[in-house]
């Protein structure tokens, strides 16, 4: 489908926002708006991608460029309305193109949407067509207004509306598409002569249709993907129905969500069947989750991959991977990049960083390791300390061999080694590598003094 292409409107100010941020930056749970709408264009086969940046440009295409560098750029230096911002794509524009244009504060419209779109253009031979919906409070939106064969006669400005036009509760979604030629030809025409005194996209139907051409409107199957993000209240409700959704969504997969209004699931994240998750917990990015784990109350987890039969209670993960079987938390705290085998234990007031832990192994309380290899069967003991950090902020490494043991309020610093079997005893500070089967003590020999108290 090389003649599909895209263009996303993001020049505005969002003035409603009240905010620093661009409008499309601001976040629907974890992600922005705006991967939303180019994640819509991409599924529904578009890959001619063209963003209209004005207002805080530089920030919308250094987070666009992180995801996708192929997409382009059109600067719209003025916001001189949503038809002026289209103009700024023309010399992207091919006559034999079909243009999907949609507005960048729309992040809920789904890509099954826009194909459908697309195939009613073609398939009605419409010189373009816009989005329909019916609602109940049409407020600020743009009226549509039907023809006698059901297809559109012209769209009105609630501000340019009159009495009667204003009461018509068919309204634009703010998502079009277009014949190229006829797109381009229609931008001569546009004139900012409105109430708002600016160049409105929603003139260029009528502009096609006085070339001749008929314009199609293709109503919206799901009003739940029609949620713009013109306000904070806007935002958050356009959350609270992304949420809802994925939330329904793994529901009907088989996982229970004990309460569903009190967990949230990013759209990109997996869960096996009959994993339980309880209240307050946070599963965000493209984090996988296997079968019948136990998760929260009250658990974080970012980017991760977690096995299945594992228990996560409490306790927050970041870009790390845990095995089958394992024990998270309660309060345990896995930084990025720890690779923990399965039938681990990594327990209260643990925080962990740049680990590898071999199967079976237990951090089960009060300790920091990071940056350390530590192998199977390994038992660290409460209050345990791996000092990767030396004076001059270099990170060193320790390693733990299999079977080791290491005993209570030790600190190992790193580098050091210590080996298969080996036992640290309790409250050493061991700054050289223990050998296998050794025992590495590293403390004051008590001195008890006998009647040291006068009575
Ligand atoms: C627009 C439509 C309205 C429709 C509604 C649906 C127009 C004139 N009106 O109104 O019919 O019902 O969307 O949500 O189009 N933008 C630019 N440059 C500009 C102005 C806006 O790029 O100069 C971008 C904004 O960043 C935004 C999008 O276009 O992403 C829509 O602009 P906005 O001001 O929100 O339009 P609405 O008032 O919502
Ligand atoms: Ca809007």
């Amino acid at each position: 489908m090389s003649n599909l292409k895209a263009i996303i409107l993001a020049a505005g100010k969002g003035t409603r926002m009240k905010s620093e941020l661009p409008k499309v930056l601001h976040k629907i749970y974890d992600r922005c708006a705006i991967d939303y709408v180019c994640d819509a264009c991409e599924g529904a086969g578009i890959d001619n991608i063209n963003i209209i940046v004005g207002h805080k440009a530089e920030q919308i295409v250094e987070h666009v460029k992180k995801r996708n560098e192929n997409i382009k750029f059109c600067y719209q230096e003025q916001q001189l309305g949503t038809g002026h911002a289209v103009m700024q794509a023309k010399n992207n524009i091919n006559d034999d193109d079909i243009v999907l244009v949609i507005n960048g504060d729309q992040p809920l419209i789904s890509s099954k949407t826009i194909k459908s779109m697309i195939s009613f253009c073609k398939q009605g031979n419409y010189g373009g067509v816009v989005l329909s919906g019916i609602v109940d409070f049409p407020g600020s939106l743009g009226r549509v207004i039907r023809d006698d064969n059901g297809n559109l006669n012209r769209i009105v400005e609630k501000k340019d509306c009159n009495e009667d036009e204003e009461k018509i509760k068919e309204v634009n979604i703010g998502v079009y598409c277009f014949k190229g030629k006829l797109l381009k030809e229609s931008f001569d025409k546009l004139d900012d002569n409105n109430a708002q005194n600016e160049y409105y996209i929603t003139d260029i139907p009528m502009h096609i249709k006085n070339a001749g051409y008929s314009f199609g409107v293709c109503a919206i199957a799901d009003m739940s993907e029609f949620q713009g993000i013109n306000s904070r209240e806007e935002l958050s409700l356009a959350t609270c129905t992304l949420l809802n959704k994925t939330r329904k969504l793994h529901m009907a997969n088989g996982v229970t969500l004990i309460d569903p209004a009190n967990t949230y699931i990013s759209i990109d994240a997996k869960i096996g069947r009959d994993t339980i998750i309880y209240p307050g917990t946070n599963i965000q990015g493209e984090t996988e989750i296997g079968q019948n784990c136990i998760i929260g109350p009250n658990s974080h987890i970012i980017s991760s991959k977690i096995g299945n039969n594992v228990t996560i209670e409490t306790s927050k993960v970041t870009e790390s991977t845990i095995g089958d079987y394992c024990k998270i938390g309660p309060f345990a705290h896995i930084r990025p990049n720890c690779n923990i085998s399965k039938k681990c234990k990594v327990g209260s007031f643990a925080e962990t960083k740049n680990i590898t832990l071999g199967e079976n192994s237990k951090v089960p309380h009060l300790i920091y390791a990071g940056d350390s290899d530590i192998g199977k069967n390994v038992e660290i003991a409460c209050g345990v300390i791996t000092a990767n950090m030396n004076i001059n902020w270099e990170k060193n490494k320790t390693v733990i061999e299999d079977g080791a043991f290491i005993g209570c309020n030790s600190t190992l610093l790193a580098p050091v080694k210590i080996g298969k079997d080996a036992i640290v005893g309790a409250g050493s500070v061991i700054t050289e590598d223990v050998p296998q089967n050794a025992l590495g003590i590293a403390r004051q020999k008590q001195v008890v003094k006998e009647n040291y108290k006068k009575n």
